[in-house]
């Protein structure tokens, strides 16, 4: 989520840091700062806010080394502020840290250090790194390797997703930076060797680079790049030449971020969930803290949300009245606020927003606390105005979202709510334990699951080839397939601008019936065990008129293909997750369609990332 720049070598580092930083602007964040070695001493200038920031910061103070290392930070845990800016020192300031990801267990991490004397200056995870390494390298002795040693030896007490970056004051002449899932790319130069987290950081400098594997350190000096597993064993990497030219780079390789969003969703779900199903198969939602007394007296749950985050809302009151046995409703935020609506204190208002600034669904979730409800906002931007307004705080941890059309953030919001509805589940007894555990089973394989559904990625093009130039098409689902047909629809709309229309099912009969003639495409989802034969007979329904019916169904169901045309398989997975898949094909095929039709994929006509008017 965050953007890395490291520099060793024989040139100033600093506009080298703050030029790597301006390349990785695009990918969003709130805060920045650097770390170079000057005279033997680290100095950190960091601020909160855009870089201009940090570059008024450094011409006033400026600092001159050939040693530094650079962050861009999208905050998951602490407020965008100047202190919880990377990058991070120890107590004495001689060790200096920047990272990317989650440290899932930096909680018993930071107890544990407080209480053996360290002092923190941040509310960050990446703190307890910086202090684990100082640790570490006060019981070695001084040798060569201590640094690394001393870096192996803190990371192997976390747990997580991370790229960590390391400068000490004892080893000038090096950077040390570990990976475990999120991205960390090593160039080359002359006499200079950089690292990234980003390819276009480094294409000023060097093509020629090296990527680091999850489970992999680099050490990094002027004229050498070492490369060794966590327990210190060499490791050979063939360099690679990059041929991206700069825009293809911040796509990471993709021709658009939709479609570089859409492959990220595994990771996406992994942040979201990471940390918050502990061993015994309970949920920790570390910033939803109801009283357990607010908690069972519930007896209601609203939620509001505008565009895709609706959708996801609506798959969310179908969990939480599932799981949690509380009557839950579900409204436009732009409806709500003028209908007089009855919330009080004993319902639990939860507001749904990717940005967390949408202007619709502010004043909705504001209404609903002057009616004297409780606000859970769940919400993917840290410190956002609706993170800042609610009670309870559940963060979708999806990463900066760039195109206008929302995916990773979809299937994060899902997560985030299954999340949520096990807990009231839990919390208030009335879902059987052993489904609680199938889902808590089910939630962890999802992201491999949703991996298994990108390999769609082909078959579905050749679909969109195939309705490119239709004039409307219409998707239907019951049950939970219903509020995922509703998102296939504003995916197709949104970026490729072809007319459709979702539909319950069930609903065909009584008016949108009579626009299903010969070559009309149906997407039907079938999904949903207990509506499967109610869905296969609306499919006859619409077959019968002559429409052309795509199905999106289990790679199992043995049965389907007799009732339709083309079938989509997704992985099996247990109903109440199914949104979390089925939605990948039709994201795939929406962005596949608009692609054929040569649209602005990333930025659709008449269409805002963040709509902050009413
Ligand atoms: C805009 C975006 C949609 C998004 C909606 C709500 O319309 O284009 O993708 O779903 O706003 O945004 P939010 O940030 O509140 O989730």
């Amino acid at each position: 989520m965050c953007g890395i720049i490291g520099y060793v070598g024989h040139r100033d580092a600093l506009p080298i840091l703050l030029d790597g930083l301006r390349r990785l602007e695009y990918r969003g964040y709130d805060s920045a700062g650097v770390a170079v070695l000057e005279d033997g001493q680290i100095v950190v200038r960091k601020a909160a806010g855009k870089l201009a920031r940090l570059a008024e910061l450094t011409q006033r103070a400026p600092v001159h080394g050939q040693v530094g290392i650079g962050h861009t930070r999208w905050a998951t845990h602490g407020v965008p502020t100047d202190e919880n800016a990377h990058p991070h020192t120890d107590c004495t300031g001689d060790i200096v840290v920047i990272h990317n990801g989650i440290i899932e267990n930096f909680l018993p991490l930071r107890e544990r250090l407080q209480d053996h004397g360290h002092h923190f200056r941040s509310d960050t995870d990446t703190e307890v790194i910086a202090h684990l390494i100082e640790e570490a390298y006060a019981r070695l002795p001084e040798t060569p390797e201590r640094m690394e040693t001393a870096v192996r030896q803190a990371i192997a007490q976390t747990t997580g997703a991370y790229a960590i970056v390391v400068l000490a004051r004892e080893h000038p002449d090096r950077i040390v930076a570990v990976r475990q899932i999120s991205p960390l790319i090593v160039g080359r130069g002359r006499g200079e060797t950089l690292l990234a987290s980003d390819v276009p950081a480094l294409l000023p400098h060097t093509r020629e680079v090296m990527i680091i594997e999850d489970g992999e350190m680099a050490i990094l000096t002027p004229e050498r790049v070492t490369i060794t597993d966590l327990s210190g064993t060499p490791r050979h990497r063939p360099v690679q030449h990059i041929t991206w030219d700069a825009e293809m780079a911040e796509k990471g390789g993709y021709p658009h971020f939709m479609l570089k969003e859409i492959h990220e969703q595994p990771r996406a779900l992994s942040d979201t969930i990471m940390g918050r199903l502990d061993v015994e198969g309970r949920v920790e939602l570390e910033g939803v803290q109801a009283p357990a007394e607010f908690v069972t007296a519930l007896d209601k749950v609203w939620m509001t949300a505008c565009g895709t985050a609706y959708h996801a809302a609506l798959v969310g009151r179908w969990l939480i009245e599932h799981l949690a046995r509380i009557p839950a409703e579900v409204d436009l935020a732009s409806e709500f606020r003028y209908r007089d609506p009855l919330v009080a204190g004993t319902t639990w208002a939860i507001a749904i927003s990717q940005s967390g600034e949408t202007a619709d669904t502010l004043a909705a979730a504001r209404e609903a606390r002057r009616r004297g409800s409780r606000l859970l906002a769940i919400t993917n931007v840290v410190g956002s105005t609706l993170a800042r307004e609610a009670d309870d705080l559940l963060y979708i941890r999806a990463g900066p979202e760039i195109a206008v059309a929302s995916s990773k953030a979809y299937l994060t919001m899902l997560a985030a709510q299954i999340m949520l509805a096990i807990d009231l589940g839990q919390r208030r007894g009335t879902a059987a334990p052993e489904l609680l555990t199938d889902l808590i089973h089910g939630l962890r394989a999802l992201p491999g699951k949703v991996q298994a559904a990108l390999a769609l990625e082909e078959s579905v093009a050749a679909l969109a080839r195939r309705y490119r130039d239709v004039e409307h098409l219409f998707f239907i689902g019951r049950g939970l397939d219903y509020p995922v047909a509703m998102e296939g629809s504003l995916k197709l709309k949104e970026i490729s601008y072809v007319h459709s229309e979702a539909l319950a099912a069930g609903e065909l009969k009584h008016g949108t019936l009579a626009l299903v003639t010969p070559g009309v495409p149906v997407f039907a989802l079938v999904t949903q065990g207990h509506v499967y034969e109610k869905t296969v007979s609306n499919i006859q329904e619409v077959k019968a008129r002559g429409a052309e019916v795509v199905a999106v169904a289990y790679e199992d169901d043995r049965s389907i293909s007799r009732h339709v045309d083309q079938v989509i398989r997704i992985p099996r997975v247990h109903d109440l997750l199914a949104p979390v898949v089925a939605i990948v094909p039709l994201q795939l095929f929406a962005y596949h369609v608009a692609r054929e039709r040569g649209h602005d994929i990333d930025q659709p006509r008449n269409l805002a990332k963040s709509v902050t008017v009413e």
